[in-house]
Parts: structure tokens; sequence; C-alpha cells
């Protein structure tokens, strides 16, 4: 099967490099075609020129992210309007900024539109077998994950190192089925998984164009709300030797403090007209 790699992106100084590591990882991947979108309004150079270098089978689509004071987004942290505590999709009207912590998820509208695509290119292809896993272009991915996802029959798992504080996030399983999960950050998440730790087979969206991302949804409930139209626990397919091995990471790229050259002493030489 086609691994159809859903990464969303934007602009920012770390951008490129992150772009180079992920796209350098996946030139060793086998059957793969990489779905880029840019959270933009026109895409840029910079993508465009790195998707094309890479000789990587892929489809660039652009989408911006809508930011409105009274979007939608809410979180039990920060909506002032408790309402019920693990109420999943409420609409909270009250809600104020928290220090520190993102607002709005990520990468929403850009995966949503990565899907439509997903059906309309299926619709028209001979052979519709394939898998698709939802990647952060920050992450660090082991070629071995590609390898267990080639495996899936509906929705395969495994953990993810490095996330939701703890060295790894995981399901537990019992007799090869998942029985629970070890996850602290939020563990009343219908699936605590996280997004690089779930790929869900391609055919099941054709059966299940409903299935899509949303804005309704308390933080850290996207990997739940895409999951809920094709499994349950009891389905899910635990891989990477029943789930303990870790070949996915959950990396951030640290954001880069760079000087500003006008309050430098000696400016430096201009470097504006340099792809960084
Ligand atoms: C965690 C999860 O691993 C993400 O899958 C999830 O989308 C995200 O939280 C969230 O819901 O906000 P995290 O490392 O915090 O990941 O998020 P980022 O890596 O900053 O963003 C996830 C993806 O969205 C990345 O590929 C990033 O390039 C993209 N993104 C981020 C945008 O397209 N627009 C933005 O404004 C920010
Ligand atoms: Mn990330």
């Amino acid at each position: 099967p086609t691994i159809y790699g859903i990464t969303p992106t934007y602009s920012r100084l770390a951008q490129k490099a992150d772009l180079t590591r992920l796209s350098q990882t996946l030139m060793h991947v086998k059957n793969f075609h990489w779905v880029v979108i840019e959270d933009s309004t026109e895409k840029t150079k910079l993508v465009a020129n790195l998707l094309k270098e890479s000789n990587l089978k892929y489809t660039h689509l652009n989408i911006k992210t809508h930011r409105t004071k009274h979007s939608t987004v809410m979180d039990i942290n920060i909506c002032l309007f408790k309402t019920s505590l693990y109420n999943t999709s409420w609409y909270c009207p009250y809600w104020r900024t928290n220090k520190g912590k993102k607002l709005l998820a990520s990468g929403v509208e850009q995966r949503n539109l990565a899907l439509d695509w997903l059906k309309g290119y299926l619709q028209k292809a001979e052979d519709t077998r394939g898998v698709v896993y939802f990647m952060d272009d920050d992450n660090t991915y082991s070629l071995k994950v590609f390898d267990e996802m080639r495996k899936v029959k509906n929705v395969g798992v495994w953990p993810v190192g490095i996330v939701g504080g703890m060295r790894v996030e995981m399901p537990l399983v019992t007799d090869g089925k998942v029985s629970g999960y070890n996850a602290w950050w939020k563990p009343f998440r219908p699936f605590p998984i996280d997004m690089a730790g779930f790929a869900i087979n391609a055919t099941l969206f054709l059966e299940h164009p409903e299935a899509k991302f949303s804005r309704k949804v308390q933080s850290g409930f996207q990997e739940s709300e895409i999951l809920k139209y094709f499994a349950t626990k009891d389905d899910l397919e635990p891989l990477a030797d029943n789930c303990t091995k870790v070949y996915v990471w959950h990396t951030r790229t640290q954001k880069p403090s760079i000087l500003n050259p006008k309050k430098l002493k000696r400016p430096p030489v201009p470097d504006d007209h340099i792809e960084v």
C-alpha cells in the first residue's frame, strides 16, 4: 500500500531546516506520497522548491487557518464557563487567553483539505490501497514506523516517544489487544494517542467521507475526533512489537532567537536575499 503522509506546515525561521530533515527521511521510504499543506493564503517558493528538489512524490496544497476572536476553539483550561469538565464538544463563548498555551489547535483546516484531496484522488485511482499518516513537520520518524504502518488493516497504533509529559505515551496491550493506555496528559481523552501514534487505512476515508478534524473540540481531542469514525479501542491494531517499541518521537524545534541587525553596533552584511 501507498503511505499518504499528511503534513501541515507554516512559515517560520526553522521551517526549511525542519522540512529538509523530514523530506530527507521520506526519501528513504518506498511507495510514499507526501501531502504538504501550507498554512498560508499563497503557496511559498520555499516549500515549492523544496518539494521539487526532493524527488518525492508529492501534492502541494495551501489553506490559511482562520484566527477569529470568536473562534469556536475551547479548552477546559481556558473556558470561564465550566459546564462539565469532561464534555468534549461544547461551545464556550467566554474564553480568555492562557499564557504560553496554544489557543488554537494547529493543522485542522490543513489536514481536512488534504483529506478532501485524498478522497478525490482515490476515487480516480486504479489502486486505492493505502494508509494515511498525519505527520507534524518537526517530529522525528524512524524508517521502521513506515514498515509498521504497511501492516495496518483498519487502524494501527504504536507508542510515541517524548510526548504529553512522558518518556513514552503508549497503548497497553493484553493478549494482542489494546487494553488501555499509558498517558498522563488528559487521560480522559477517548483515544489518548498523539497524532504520530496511529495510521488509518486510506480506503476507509471513502467509506466515511464525513470523517474530518473539528474546531469544536477542546485541545488534545483532534486525534480522538478523527479516530472515532473508524475504530473503538477494541478494534485498534497494536503494532511496533505489541506497542513496546518507539519508532517516532514528538520532538519540537526550539524557536530560534535572532539578533535584530538594526540594534547591532557594527551592522552585519545584509543577508535578506539568502533563503535560510
Ligand atoms: C501537537 C500534535 O503533535 C499535533 O499533531 C497537533 O496538531 C498539535 O499539537 C495541535 O493540536 O496544536 P505540536 O508540536 O504542539 O503538536 O504542534 P506543531 O508541531 O507546532 O504543529 C503541528 C503541525 O501543524 C506542524 O506540522 C506545524 O507545522 C503545523 N502548524 C503549526 C501549522 O500549519 N500552522 C500553525 O500555525 C502552527
Ligand atoms: Mn510538533
